[in-house]
């Protein structure tokens, strides 16, 4: 709790939304207090323009996802040079909707990250185990795994925040313990003082997320290696700016 990175809160709207409905959600952003909380909020790659059009500066933009070239023949993708060009600066990378539904892997994932980088854009790496893999007792060894294919590819760690984000608390309602987050978040800072050093293990923001909403956030945010949280469907709720504020 004492720690001097800056508490980071994100809200990932997924494939949701229309314009009446981001209205809302821009405005009640604008009237947040972001003072003590760096805001980043990634709505749908069709509104980016548009939610970056009406949102105060404050509050930053990302994509949900972004390809590993400039340009060419994938449809359907989205570079980062065009982010930037559209004035976007941050991209949410292998989301676990990415890696599951889509079937991304940690390589595809891990030249992602390291395109956006060179481009410019902060990324949001997102990592995190399956419901068999914590019961089967390799949480550890499947977050460090995927932590090993984001650092083969980061040289900047200043524009990384990792995203520990536990598949079966990702919009099922079943939140981490805060005695659940802090683990692994405790073991994720060792694994960066063990495997790139101890400055980027002290000022790394690792955030949490998976059914953080106003009712579990103060405790969550409490705990000394959670930096924050990456919030999905209470993202899209006026609730939004009191887990903005969970540790004001
Ligand atoms: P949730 O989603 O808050 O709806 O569980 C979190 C996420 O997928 O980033």
């Amino acid at each position: 709790m004492s720690s001097t990175r800056k508490f980071f809160v994100g809200g990932n709207f997924k494939m949701n939304g229309d314009k009446k409905m981001l209205d809302v959600i821009i405005e009640n952003l604008n009237k947040a207090n972001c003072a003590n909380t760096d805001v980043v909020v990634a709505p749908p790659t069709a509104y980016l323009s548009y939610v970056r059009g009406k949102l105060d500066g404050k509050v930053s933009v990302a994509a949900q996802n972004s390809y590993k070239v400039a340009k060419g023949a994938f449809t359907g993708e989205t570079s980062p040079d065009m982010l930037v060009d559209l004035g976007i600066n941050w991209a949410i990378l292998g989301h676990s909707e990415r890696r599951h539904v889509f079937g991304e892997s940690d390589a595809l994932i891990g030249e992602k990250i390291k395109y956006a980088l060179e481009r410019g854009l902060y990324v949001i790496p997102c990592i995190g185990e399956k419901l068999d893999q914590r019961e089967g007792g390799t949480t550890l060894q499947v977050v460090s795994e995927q932590m090993a294919s984001i650092k083969s590819n980061v040289n900047d760690w200043s524009k990384v925040v990792i995203a520990y984000e536990p598949v079966w608390a990702i919009g099922t309602g079943k939140v981490a313990t805060p005695e659940q987050a802090q683990e692994v978040h405790l073991q994720l800072r060792k694994w960066l003082a063990d495997n790139v050093s101890d400055a980027v293990s002290k000022s790394t923001r690792i955030i949490y997320g998976g059914s953080v909403s106003a009712g579990n956030c103060k405790e969550l945010a409490k705990q000394p290696d959670v930096d924050g949280f990456l919030v999905g469907g209470a993202s899209l709720k006026p609730e939004f700016s009191d887990i903005i504020n969970a540790r004001s």
